[in-house]
């Protein structure tokens, strides 16, 4: 059995997150995943991709009405800027960046509670948001991408992401990915000790899944929740499966 990622690095990761989560202001409940400040740019900051796949950027200006971090009388400014920088001397407004035709403006506003109290007492925090998204976008050079969303003439959110090169030598022609749902090493050493003749404990024979050429564990990340639930998982694996077959779809957002 080969295992194409440590599940002790995924662990590392895990516990790091925990004990660095420290969010922008004293709030309970976050006002949107990845989104501290009031500008936010998805996919967020970090977001991997692998050169040629296909993907979409959704902008958002967040002005909160009330609560505390009401902005702006609640008006969210619909003059924000996104530029790419691919960190080799091109540096240009969305637009020019992909050659695309801008994106209309898109308005909407949602509720959430900022803590307990909130909740307890009834009192939402109001979010009026300007939008705007800009589908189906592909990056052919690997490297090190900085992007910065400029709003409220003044802020700016940035992030960084990073396009890998694809591998270079493709030799496989026909690949076959089985992705398991709730296949940890514990339940999969359960189902070979049950659903295989054993003496004293020991198993007699193996799984067709240990006799693979190639087995991996892979773990899922969810924007706003360190413990997954079944959809994002869903989603994750979906990725996976299009990843596998060189034509990632665009990720609506
Ligand atoms: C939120 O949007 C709805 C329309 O989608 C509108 O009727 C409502 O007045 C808005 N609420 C606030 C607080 O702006
Ligand atoms: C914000 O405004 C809404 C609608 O006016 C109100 O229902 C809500 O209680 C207010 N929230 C806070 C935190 O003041
Ligand atoms: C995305 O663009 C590619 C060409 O780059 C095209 O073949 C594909 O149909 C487009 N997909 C969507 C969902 O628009
Ligand atoms: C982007 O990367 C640079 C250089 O590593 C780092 O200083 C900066 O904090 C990163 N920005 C974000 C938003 O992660």
């Amino acid at each position: 059995m080969k295992f194409s990622l440590a599940p002790s690095a995924s662990m590392a990761g895990l516990l790091l997150a925990l004990g660095y989560i420290t969010p922008a202001v004293a709030q309970t409940f976050q006002r949107l995943g990845t989104c501290p400040q009031l500008g936010c740019i998805f996919p967020p900051t970090e977001a991997e991709f692998i050169a040629g796949g296909h993907f979409d950027i959704r902008l958002e200006v967040h002005a909160p009405v009330n609560g505390s971090e009401a902005y702006n009388n609640g008006v969210p400014d619909e003059k924000f800027k996104l530029t790419l920088d691919n960190g080799k001397g091109c540096s240009a407004d969305v637009t020019s960046f992909f050659n695309i035709e801008d994106s209309p403006i898109e308005k909407w506003n949602f509720t959430y509670f900022e803590d307990l109290f909130a909740r307890d007492a009834k009192t939402p925090t109001v979010v009026n948001v300007a939008s705007k998204a800009y589908r189906n976008l592909t990056l052919y050079e690997p490297g090190q991408y900085q992007l910065k969303l400029s709003y409220y003439n003044t802020q700016q959110t940035l992030a960084n992401w990073t396009v890998h090169e694809p591998a270079k030598k493709r030799c496989a022609k026909n690949v076959i990915l089985f992705i398991g749902d709730g296949m940890p090493q514990s339940a999969i050493t359960a189902a070979r000790l049950i659903g295989h003749k054993q003496v004293n404990g020991k198993y007699k024979s193996t799984m067709q899944l240990d006799n693979m050429d190639h087995v991996g564990l892979q773990m899922t990340h969810s924007i706003d929740r360190l413990a997954n639930v079944l959809s994002n998982t869903h989603q994750k694996k979906r990725e996976c499966i299009d990843h596998a077959a060189h034509k990632l779809k665009p990720a609506k957002l």
